[in-house]
């Protein structure tokens, strides 16, 4: 049988057109996803895995994109560990009881997954006989361990990232603790969901360009290590590691020794290529505010991106960072089309 054409690429093996999906693909921009937004608050649709899968499967309906993304959130499973979560309309995530002192940092639990979120491990179980169907694959996720300090330490989106940056420089020892309990937490995440039926993961490292080059190799990139080669000796699918801002440190990315490192449109693909060499792919990069632009504006910029990419192999489209709220879907339907059939025609 020959694998889907996202899975393929995710193994650099030729495709008959590019793959795409797109990062926040499943939301407030679909009708379909605010008709039942209505009915229940952000926390209760995670947490119901009809409701969850359901939604999982609305861009893939409606969209025709390559893969699905499970529709959950990155910072649930903190939950467990003992903060306090919910979201606030129109102001997004926030945590009530942030992580400040190295105390707070040792009550921490790490609960495994089972306990933690059995919730979306059925909703990849309900997924996975609809979307075979489809012959469509699923992409499991998580924050990665500094996304995730990031907000447990801010307590919600921040600017400067002040305090997780102070901690991470001025204790190293309790920043350690921190990032094994992450580190733990994720990988074991990570293996619940293929083992429930997820066919590749993505870690979600969103925040990670507010670092330096040195300060990311330090104290950020040996964790995002054990849960890479945790995830690949336990189960054997690809690993997508994505991050934004990262051109500053494109080359330690490669030595995450995940399978596709996603890239946002601050990077040139080509310029992305020649660092990381041919043995990994490579995910992006629409800039999503471009899907904000009228269609002939898009066109080019999405035919740019797939020539940056040079050709199929390897490469899986998507946007540089997740989709707007606001985008049009008809845009973002249009999108998928252009990319299927642009990218159909032989190679130059
Ligand atoms: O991609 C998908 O469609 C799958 C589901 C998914 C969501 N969040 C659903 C969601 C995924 C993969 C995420 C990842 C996520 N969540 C990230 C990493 C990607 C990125 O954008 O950087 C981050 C940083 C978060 C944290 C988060 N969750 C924020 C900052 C917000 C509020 C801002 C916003 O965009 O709404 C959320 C809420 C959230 N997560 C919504 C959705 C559909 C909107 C909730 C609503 O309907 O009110």
């Amino acid at each position: 049988m020959t694998l889907p054409r996202f899975l393929a690429a995710c193994r650099r093996q030729p495709t008959d057109t590019t793959p795409i999906w797109l990062m926040r693909q499943a939301g407030r921009y679909m009708p379909e996803y605010r008709a039942i937004r209505a009915k229940h608050s952000f926390l209760e649709m995670v947490r119901s895995p009809e409701v969850a899968a359901e939604i999982t499967l609305q861009p893939v309906d409606l969209l025709g994109v390559d893969a699905a993304i499970l529709f959950a959130d990155i910072l649930p499973p903190l939950i467990g560990m003992g903060l306090e979560l919910d979201y606030l309309h129109g102001e997004g995530p926030v945590l009530y009881n942030p992580i400040r002192t190295p105390a707070d940092i040792d009550a921490l639990r790490v609960p495994s997954a089972e306990e933690n979120t059995p919730f979306t491990l059925e909703t990849i179980r309900l997924l996975r006989p609809e979307l075979d169907q489809r012959g469509v694959p699923l992409i499991g996720f998580s924050g990665a361990p500094f996304t995730l300090a990031a907000y447990a330490i801010e307590g919600g989106g921040s600017k400067h990232h002040a305090r997780v940056k102070a901690l991470m420089m001025g204790e190293p020892a309790a920043w350690d603790t921190l990032m094994t309990k992450l580190t733990a937490l994720v990988s074991g995440y990570l293996v619940a969901q293929v083992e429930a039926g997820a066919q590749a993961v993505q870690l979600f490292d969103s925040w990670v360009g507010q670092l330096s080059p040195g300060d990311f190799r330090a104290h950020v990139l040996p964790y995002v290590q054990t849960i890479i080669h945790e995830v690949r000796a336990k189960t054997g699918v690809p690993v997508i590691y994505f991050g934004t801002d990262t051109s500053g440190f494109l080359s330690d990315l490669k030595s995450t020794s995940a399978d596709v490192i996603g890239v946002d449109w601050r990077v040139d693909l080509r310029a992305a290529r020649r660092v990381l060499g041919d043995d990994v792919a490579i995910q992006g990069n629409l800039d999503p505010i471009a899907l904000f632009a009228p269609w002939d504006a898009v066109q080019p910029r999405a035919a740019d991106v797939i020539q940056q990419a040079g050709g199929r192999a390897g490469h899986i489209f998507n946007l540089g960072h997740g989709i707007l709220p606001e985008t049009p879907v008809d845009t973002v339907r249009r999108l998928v089309d252009y990319v299927h059939e642009y990218a159909h025609q032989p190679v130059p």
